[in-house]
């Protein structure tokens, strides 16, 4: 990135729905010229579109895909217009931005992944990574989550990583469905029933508050100590950089510090997140 403010033009190589009622869509974007750039797990982008204005992203994909992939919650301005996007169209991408999750701290270690809902989208790139260099990680095990099947992001890969045996793997939604083999019940009792060992591992969780909340007594009855414990935060941003101040909790400014941050850190913060 030469000049962080400016945008790099990329296009739409990808846009699908993910979820039934539309409220979720997949773009995978490429650059307009050139190759992408080197990107670690957990770091996000500033996607802007013309007249709508710009927002963060968490990037979903790993760098060797040759493209950047995002998933994306309809919310408001610039979600809607990312939305209407069709292959072929042109969007403004500064990135990669922020700090990643701590792989080299993570090597030798058992991983434990913990999410709901489309919160997923840097876990799939956390787990990429993990499964291509595999022999540097211990035990993974996946407790992923949704209200509804169709709300589960990259079913397909979800059916891969399961059939490949290489992560131990708890995909649970809400309430019973018609044809849902999986687990049934929420992100926290399922991780209470998968129960893993905290010895020698790592926890990485990326949710929506509620399960967050609920999860974390979960974690550490588990017996997980808070430095092992990691969360990707989301706030409101401006700059991305670390320059204009909106988006500081305590001492941190999330864009630039995070957002992957451990519970260690976050829990001598002012509980504002
Ligand atoms: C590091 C990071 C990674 C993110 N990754 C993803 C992702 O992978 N997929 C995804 O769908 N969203 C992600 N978000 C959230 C996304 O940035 C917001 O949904 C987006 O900024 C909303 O923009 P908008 O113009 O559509 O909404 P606006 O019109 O600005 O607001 C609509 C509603 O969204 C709320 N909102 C706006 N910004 C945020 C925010 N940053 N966090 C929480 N609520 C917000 C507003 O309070 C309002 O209720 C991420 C945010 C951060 C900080
Ligand atoms: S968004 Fe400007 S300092 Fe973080």
């Amino acid at each position: 990135m030469d000049n962080p403010y400016v945008p790099v033009p990329m296009r739409v190589k990808m846009a699908r729905f993910e979820s039934d009622d539309r409220s979720l869509k997949t773009i995978d974007l490429e650059p307009v010229e050139g190759e992408i750039f080197d990107f670690m797990p957990g770091q996000f982008c500033e996607i802007s579109i013309l007249g709508k204005g710009e927002a963060p992203f968490g990037i979903a994909s790993v760098p060797w895909e040759g493209i950047l992939r995002f998933t994306i919650n309809r919310a408001g301005v610039v979600t809607t217009a990312i939305h209407q996007l069709e292959e072929g169209d042109v969007v403004g991408v500064r990135g990669p931005l922020g700090n990643w999750y701590p792989v080299d701290l993570f090597e030798g270690k058992n991983i434990v992944i913990v999410s709901g809902g489309f919160a997923f989208t840097t876990l799939r790139s956390l787990i990429k990574y993990l499964l291509k260099n595999r022999e540097r990680f211990g035990k993974i095990t996946l407790v992923y989550g949704a209200r509804r099947p169709d709300l589960l992001l990259y079913r397909d890969e979800l059916d891969e990583w399961k059939k490949s045996g290489e992560m131990d793997m708890y995909i649970t939604i809400d309430k019973p469905v018609e044809g849902w083999e999986g687990y049934v019940g929420f992100v926290p009792q399922v991780l209470e029933q998968a129960s893993p060992s905290p010895e020698n591992a790592y926890l990485v969780m990326c949710g929506p508050p509620a399960m967050i909340k609920f999860t974390l007594p979960v974690i550490e009855k588990l017996g997980f100590k808070p430095e092992t414990v990691f969360t990707s935060l989301e706030r409101r941003m401006k700059c991305g950089i670390g320059k204009c101040g909106r988006c500081n909790i305590g001492k941190y400014y999330v864009c630039k510090d995070g957002p992957v941050f451990s519970l260690d850190q976050l829990n001598k913060l002012p509980k504002e997140y």
